[in-house]
């Protein structure tokens, strides 16, 4: 399918109708040195990542077309039908004051867990010059780019370190039940037609393709996984996301078998995106949840 043939209209139309694409994700090559990204710009002569990357074409199902519904637990993600109340995602203290509880009402519901706290957010603005596969990191002011690495937001460790910084220290001596980290993402600009959201089946990968990385913050140094390829993967994403939709999926469980924990996802070129598509922008919500 020649895509610039076609009106802006027609390929938006015809591509509902495709049930999967081939497009390139941005897995790494593990190596000796730990591997680290900056999130701010390096001090002078320090690089801004030291691993090489391992860039590979893989098939992403649209998961509009799928028999059966993902879920959270399961594939370790799922689309909710849910709008926001929100119009105007651009000021941090309308989202964190009437936006913040919206994802923790989701969270709940769709996770069946009884708490929700909602600690972190990212705006995100694709800009049109900046390579979809770079980490996303925001530059000064600047809302984040896409993020086209394969990852995922906690690893086993971070993971278990949350519940004592959402909560403080002695709530979360307290707390012994099971608790986990999800991710609600939305189109804040319309469906996306533009550099989508790809998550892969928490079923289909295994702990030998998670490789823990730093992200280093000015005040703070995190661990995330970043991904060794492996033909195993299972892909897909969800056509056009609106704002009245939310992909809530899983970042971490402190459940350690029987559920999915980790849903590794990326950024990733659509192969049909009109020319004249809008840059996507999007809002994603970090949230932890309690089970009891
Ligand atoms: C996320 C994420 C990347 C993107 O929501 O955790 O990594 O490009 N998103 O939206
Ligand atoms: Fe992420």
């Amino acid at each position: 399918m020649n895509t610039h043939l076609y009106p802006h209209n027609t390929v938006v139309a015809a591509a509902t109708a495709i049930t999967s694409v081939d497009a390139v994700l941005g897995y790494m090559q593990p190596t000796e040195a730990r591997p680290y990204n900056y999130a701010y710009e390096p001090p002078a002569g320090i690089a801004w990542e030291n691993y090489a990357h391992d860039n590979r074409e893989v098939r992403i199902l649209d998961a509009r077309h799928a028999t059966a519904q993902s879920s959270i637990h399961h594939e370790g993600f799922e689309l909710l039908d849910a709008s926001s109340e929100l119009r105007d995602f651009y000021d941090r203290d309308t989202i964190i004051r009437r936006y913040y509880p919206e994802v923790a009402a989701l969270a709940c519901s769709a996770t069946g867990a009884k708490q929700a706290f909602v600690f972190d957010h990212l705006v995100r603005k694709r800009e049109a010059d900046r390579s979809k596969l770079g980490f996303g990191r925001s530059n000064k002011g600047i809302p984040a780019t896409a993020n086209g690495r394969v990852h995922n937001d906690y690893s086993e460790e971070s993971g278990r370190k949350r519940l004592a910084l959402v909560l403080g220290v002695k709530t979360a001596e307290l707390n012994r039940n099971r608790y986990s980290i999800v991710n609600v993402w939305r189109s804040i600009n319309g469906p996306v037609l533009d550099t989508p959201l790809a998550v892969c089946n928490a079923r289909s990968i295994d702990v030998a393709d998670l490789v823990c990385a730093e992200v280093r913050y000015p005040q703070r140094v995190g661990e995330i996984y970043l991904l060794r390829h492996s033909p195993r993967h299972c892909w897909s994403y969800f056509s056009q996301m609106n704002n009245h939709e939310a992909l809530i999926f899983k970042q971490y469980d402190s459940q350690v078998s029987g559920v999915a924990r980790f849903t590794p996802h990326a950024a990733f070129d659509h192969p049909y995106t009109p020319p004249d598509a809008p840059l996507r922008e999007s809002i994603e919500a970090r949230c932890l949840v309690i089970y009891e």
